[in-house]
C-alpha cells in the first residue's frame, strides 16, 4: 500500500476513535517496531539510492504527521473525558441535606446528668457500682443484718444466698466507705435498683436512684440540709422550702424523709402535691456510727450524711409525668419530647 493510501486510511481511523484505549491501539498499529510505518521502512531495501532518499523523507513526514495527530487526538479525548466528569460529578448545593434523625437523651438520664453536674460543681465524685451485688454490701454493711425487719420492704431478686440484684444505691455507699482510706469522702452514686414491688402508675420492680454520701469532720444535719436545699433549687425552681420529717433507716441516725415545697403551686396546694403544699422527694440522714465503724472509721471523730433519691420520682414531678411506665416502654412519641431539655 502506498503512503498516500495509508494516510487516507489513518485519517479515517483516527476520526472514528472515541477513547484513549482505541487510540493507543492505533498508535501501536502504526508506530511500534512491528507497525505499519516500520513495514514501509522494510521496503526501502528494494529501492535505488535515489528513490531511497525521497521515499525515506516521505515515510518520515508521514510518521511525524501520525504522531502529531495522535497527540492532538489524545488531548481532545482527555479534555472530553474531563468535561464529562465535571458535568456528571457536579454537586447541586441547592439540594436539601439529608435529614438525619438524631436521637435524644432519655428523660431519666437527663435528670441524672443534671444532678451529677450540680454535685460535680460542688466537688463531688461520681461513682458507679454493680447491679448484681452481695448481700453483704447491700444489707449487712448498711446495718441491716439477716432477719432485720427493714429487709422486708426491700425484698428483691436473689441470684443465690449471697448475691442479689441490689435494692438500693446505698450498696454503692457501703462499698465506697469500705474502699476509701482517706477523708473527706464526697460522692454521688447513680444506678438502677430492684425490688419486689407492684408495677403500677407510681411503682416499678426496677427503677433508678442516686445516692449521696459525705464523710469528714464536723459534719451536721445543717450541712445535709444546705446540700439538699441546693438540690431542690436546681431540680425544681429557685426558692424551694425544705421540710425534714423524722423517719427510720437502719443505716442513718437520725433519719429524715425530706419534702420540698411544691414547684407548681408554690406551697398553696394543688393536684401535684395532693393539696399538701409539699412533695416528698427523698430519704436521708446522718450516717449511722455502726456503718462508719464497720468500714474502719472512728465514729467518735468523724461523721457523715447521706441521702437517696428516686430518679423517676424527680423526673415525674419535674416534667409533669403521671405514669412511671412511660419511662420504660420506649415510645418515641414520649421520649422525643425531652429533646428540648438537653
Ligand atoms: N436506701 C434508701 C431506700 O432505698 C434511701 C436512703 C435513705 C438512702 C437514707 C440514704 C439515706 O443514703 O441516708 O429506701
Amino acid at each position: 500500500m502506498d503512503i498516500q493510501n495509508l494516510k487516507i486510511v489513518f485519517d479515517q481511523k483516527i476520526q472514528a476513535i472515541q477513547n484513549i484505549e482505541k487510540l493507543n491501539e492505533l498508535k501501536i498499529e502504526y508506530t511500534s517496531k512491528k507497525g505499519l510505518i516500520q513495514g514501509l521502512m522494510q521496503e526501502m531495501k528494494n529501492l535505488s539510492n535515489e528513490e531511497k532518499r525521497s521515499f525515506g523523507q516521505k515515510v518520515n513526514e508521514f510518521k511525524e504527521e501520525v504522531l502529531k495527530q495522535i497527540e492532538l487526538k489524545e488531548k481532545l479525548l482527555k479534555q472530553a473525558e474531563l468535561n464529562h466528569r465535571i458535568n456528571n460529578d457536579k454537586i447541586d448545593i441547592t439540594l436539601d441535606s439529608y435529614n438525619f434523625n438524631r436521637g435524644n437523651i432519655h428523660p431519666l438520664n437527663l435528670v441524672v446528668k443534671e444532678i451529677e453536674d450540680l454535685f460535680i460543681s460542688m466537688g463531688f465524685e461520681v461513682v458507679e457500682g454493680s447491679e448484681v451485688e452481695s448481700d453483704f454490701y447491700n444489707f449487712e454493711r448498711a446495718n441491716t443484718p439477716l432477719n432485720h425487719p427493714a429487709r422486708d420492704m426491700q425484698d428483691t431478686f436473689y441470684i443465690n444466698k449471697e448475691l442479689l440484684l441490689r435494692t438500693h444505691t446505698t450498696a454503692i455507699q457501703t462499698r465506697v466507705l469500705d474502699e476509701r482510706e482517706t477523708l473527706p469522702i464526697k460522692v454521688i452514686c447513680p444506678g438502677k435498683v430492684y425490688r419486689k414491688d407492684d408495677d403500677d402508675a407510681t411503682h416499678s420492680h426496677q427503677f433508678m436512684q442516686i445516692e449521696g454520701l459525705v464523710v469528714g469532720e464536723n459534719l451536721s444535719v445543717s450541712d445535709l440540709k444546705a446540700t439538699l436545699q441546693k438540690l431542690a433549687d436546681k431540680m425544681f425552681k429557685n426558692g424551694r422550702e425544705i421540710r425534714f420529717r423524722p423517719s427510720y433507716f437502719p443505716f442513718t441516725e437520725p433519719s429524715f424523709e425530706v419534702d420540698v415545697s411544691c414547684h407548681i403551686c408554690n406551697g398553696k396546694g394543688c393536684n401535684t402535691c395532693k393539696n399538701s403544699g409539699f412533695i416528698e422527694v427523698l430519704g436521708s440522714g446522718m450516717v449511722h456510727p455502726k456503718v462508719l465503724e464497720d468500714a474502719g472509721f472512728d465514729a467518735t471523730r468523724y461523721s457523715g450524711f447521706a441521702f437517696g433519691l428516686g430518679v423517676e420520682r424527680i423526673a415525674m414531678l419535674k416534667y409533669g409525668i403521671d405514669d412511671i411506665r412511660n419511662f420504660y416502654v420506649n415510645d418515641l412519641r414520649f421520649n422525643r419530647n425531652f429533646k428540648r431539655f438537653e
